[in-house]
């Protein structure tokens, strides 16, 4: 058994150590707004935050989260979150929405770090995180309009 720290509940599930948490977040905790996309650390949808920091949780393992605290999409809360989500909403930011809990969790993630991040924090950070519709401009007007609002 394991004990895994999701959104300030622990569940005790029944998981390997070397078990991908993104299989434990979706499948044995239900919590499906982390998706999985290549399973290589290489598109960000999948993206959480391991104690604030994001990571790629289809390549970080239910013993990494030993003692962690794991954020998802659904637990995602706080003044910079909302302002995020307010700014994708009101500027339609996603398409088929299928990479943007990864996208939101990378943006908040730089947002909480940096509040005026130039185009190059923005593809320092952002870059791991694809996205199939090609929403990139639009991710990036609303980092900028989402960083002038927390600025304000
Ligand atoms: S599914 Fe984890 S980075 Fe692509
Ligand atoms: S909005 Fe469709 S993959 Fe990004």
């Amino acid at each position: 058994m394991a004990r895994l720290n999701i959104n300030g509940t622990v569940h005790e599930v029944d998981a390997p150590g070397d078990m991908p948490l993104l299989w434990a977040i979706r499948d044995l905790v239900g919590l499906t707004g982390t998706k999985f996309g290549c399973g290589l650390a290489q598109c960000g949808a999948c993206t959480i935050h391991l104690d604030g920091e994001p990571v790629r949780s289809c390549q970080t393992f239910v013993e990494d989260a030993d003692g962690a605290k794991i954020t998802t999409i659904e637990g995602l809360n706080g003044h910079v979150t909302e302002t995020v989500r307010a700014v994708w909403t009101e500027m339609d930011v996603p398409q088929c929405g299928y990479c943007q809990s990864g996208q939101i969790l990378a943006t908040v993630a730089l947002l909480t770090e940096n509040r005026n991040p130039t185009d190059e924090d923005i593809d320092a950070s952002m870059s791991g995180n694809l996205c199939r519709c090609a929403t990139y401009h639009r991710i990036r007007a609303g980092i900028h309009e989402a960083a002038k609002r927390l600025e304000a």
